[in-house]
């Protein structure tokens, strides 16, 4: 089981780039406010916080990751939780499970921490024919569509906190729906829906330069809104998801 990571100088650089950037913050501002709307009531848990930025949608929410930083209250691997069990109403994941080397120890870790009745709220790659070009040939992470997503790897010391497979939430949510199902019947499947087609790629995401000027942001998303059902499955570049411990 990988261990807390040491203090990374990539999260201090991605605040800097969210401080500059008004079109990621915009972005990202829509995928905040559309988990925080499903949130209930108490305390919130977010894993993989990275550079913190959802305290600005949710006060109070106890912000962690694998890697410390000064903005952060603690270091936690999401596959061995150091909190108490029901301690938490919900987690908020943004863009974290696909970096999680053994899925089924961070279901079982999520369901211990969470009350009955308590959220899980995650946004992350979403697999579609158009997405998976750009994911594979334009994006650093690979796209490993043959892994199998419950089998529980022996923990490898040479991992870090960005390895990563895209493909794992698909696989989880969408191709393997039944099997998620079967193998972690602590959870319902509330909510799996697609989400960015032309936005998110177009900012450049936390790179420097962006496509899209930040006052164009709000009415493309709009527009987005509207064409979702379309175009979202040949397209969407993201996955929403919603789970409910049972
Ligand atoms: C792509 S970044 C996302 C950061 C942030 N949520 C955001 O959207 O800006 C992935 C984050 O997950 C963290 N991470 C990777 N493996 C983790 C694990 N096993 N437990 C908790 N956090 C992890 C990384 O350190 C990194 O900050």
């Amino acid at each position: 089981m990988p261990g807390a990571a040491p203090a990374a100088a990539h999260l201090d650089s991605y605040r800097a780039t969210w401080r500059n950037k008004a079109a990621l913050r915009a972005v990202y501002g829509d995928y905040y406010r559309r988990m925080v709307k499903q949130l209930n009531p108490g305390p919130t848990l977010e894993l993989g916080a990275g550079s913190g930025q959802l305290r600005e949608h949710l006060k109070g929410a106890v912000l962690t990751d694998i890697q410390t930083a000064p903005w952060l209250d603690a270091a936690a691997d999401a596959q061995a939780l150091p909190f108490r069990t029901a301690c938490f109403e919900n987690i908020v994941m943004l863009d974290v499970l696909h970096h999680v080397e053994n899925p089924p120890q961070f279901f079982a870790e999520a369901a211990r921490v969470l009350r009955p009745g308590g959220r899980m709220v995650m946004l992350e790659p979403a697999i579609t024919p158009l997405s998976a070009l750009f994911y594979r040939y334009l994006h650093p992470e690979p796209v490993d569509m043959g892994q199998d997503p419950f089998a529980s790897p022996a923990a490898s010391p040479e991992r870090g906190p960005y390895d990563a497979n895209q493909a794992i939430p698909t696989l989880l949510f969408r191709r393997q729906r039944a099997r998620f199902e079967h193998h972690f019947p602590d959870f319902r499947l509330l909510l799996v829906r697609n989400l960015s087609l032309f936005v998110y790629p177009l900012s450049g995401g936390y790179r420097r330069w962006s496509l899209v000027p930040a006052f164009l942001v709000r009415p493309l998303l709009c527009a987005e809104d509207g064409l979702l059902v379309l175009l979202g499955p040949v397209m969407a570049f993201r996955l929403f998801v919603l789970l409910e411990r049972r």
